[in-house]
């Protein structure tokens, strides 16, 4: 494992388990209605302007402006040009997963007014997050995570073919299930292409299994390890091969969720702007 995908894991195992800490220690109070709430002995401190419901607001809010480091490493803005454009996405994703679900521990699940509306907006950013997650991995990539161009493309999907035909002499027909397999007739859009590339997805893993077997009997004196080889080179193939047949649906559809995504987010920065300011105002200054 390297050192991103280590750090990311250490970053989400310690926000869970200090999340899942709040809400288990905090379970009675979330719940109680709320006039009863002043009646708790966690009040003080569970009320969004109390000691932890405040603290849990600043670090949710700080944690929602730091996603934005992603617009300004994509864009190499304040001479952030460092690190690779995938790994900021994951850092964008951990704290536009994390931020809300501290803000919604600051809310003490109970909220109104205008700042209601930078709530729902962010909420509804941080859902659309995930398809539009989805949507960027199906368009190919280098290990930098920018994209390939079509040129690119097309010389990675030969060099894969050129290693099964000379490399491992694999024949016509198994070329032929390899392009079944990525379903690369593909004459649909919108939304039908999306649940194609879903169904495709979610089939894959026995589609290679039931291909693995068949080389298997065609190829009986191939070792295991080899076989693995080849495999883990069709996956690869078949996948590239279905998101250079679907690209010319994902690139708009993922454009047309940029238009979408982005207001929300820049709705729910000013308002939650506003709400901070309001709040100083009123003299909650947490612990300063
Ligand atoms: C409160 C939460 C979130 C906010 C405010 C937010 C905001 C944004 C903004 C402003 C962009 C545009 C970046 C740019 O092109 O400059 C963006 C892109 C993106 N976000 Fe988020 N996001 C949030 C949560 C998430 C989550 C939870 C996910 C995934 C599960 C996600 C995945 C993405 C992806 C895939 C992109 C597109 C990257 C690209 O095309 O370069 N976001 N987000």
């Amino acid at each position: 494992m390297n050192l991103h995908k280590a750090t990311l894991r250490v970053l989400y195992t310690v926000s869970i388990l200090f999340a899942a800490g709040v809400i288990l220690k905090g379970y009675g109070y979330y719940s109680l209605p709320v006039e009863m709430r002043p009646h708790s002995a966690l009040h003080q401190a569970l009320k969004p302007g109390g000691l932890w419901g405040h603290g849990l607001g600043i670090l949710g809010s700080s944690m929602v402006l730091l996603l934005f480091l992603y617009s300004a490493r994509k864009r190499n803005l304040f001479g952030l040009r460092f690190g690779r454009i995938k790994n900021w996405l994951n850092i964008h994703i951990f704290f536009g997963i994390m931020g809300p679900v501290f803000i919604n521990l600051h809310t003490s699940f109970k909220f109104g007014g205008i700042v209601a509306v930078s709530y729902y907006s962010m909420m509804a950013v941080m859902l659309s997050g995930f398809l539009g997650r989805y949507l960027y991995v199906q368009i190919p990539r280098k290990i930098s995570g920018e994209e390939l161009t079509f040129k690119e493309m097309k010389q990675t999907a030969t060099h894969l073919t050129n290693m099964l035909t000379e490399k491992y002499q694999l024949n016509q027909v198994t070329l032929i299930q390899i392009d079944r397999l990525a379903g690369t007739q593909n004459n649909r859009g919108g939304f039908s292409a999306i649940l194609a590339i879903m169904k495709s997805d979610l089939t894959r893993f026995f589609k290679l299994q039931k291909l693995q077997k068949e080389i298997h009997r065609s190829y009986p004196k191939l070792p295991q390890a080899e076989l693995r080889r080849i495999i883990s080179i069709i996956s690869k193939q078949s996948l590239l091969l279905r998101k250079i047949s679907f690209l010319k649906v994902v690139q708009p559809l993922l454009h047309y969720w940029h238009v979408v995504h982005k207001p929300f987010a820049y709705v729910m920065v000013i308002i939650m702007f506003i709400h901070i300011g309001v709040a100083i105002l009123f003299g909650y200054r947490w612990i300063f």
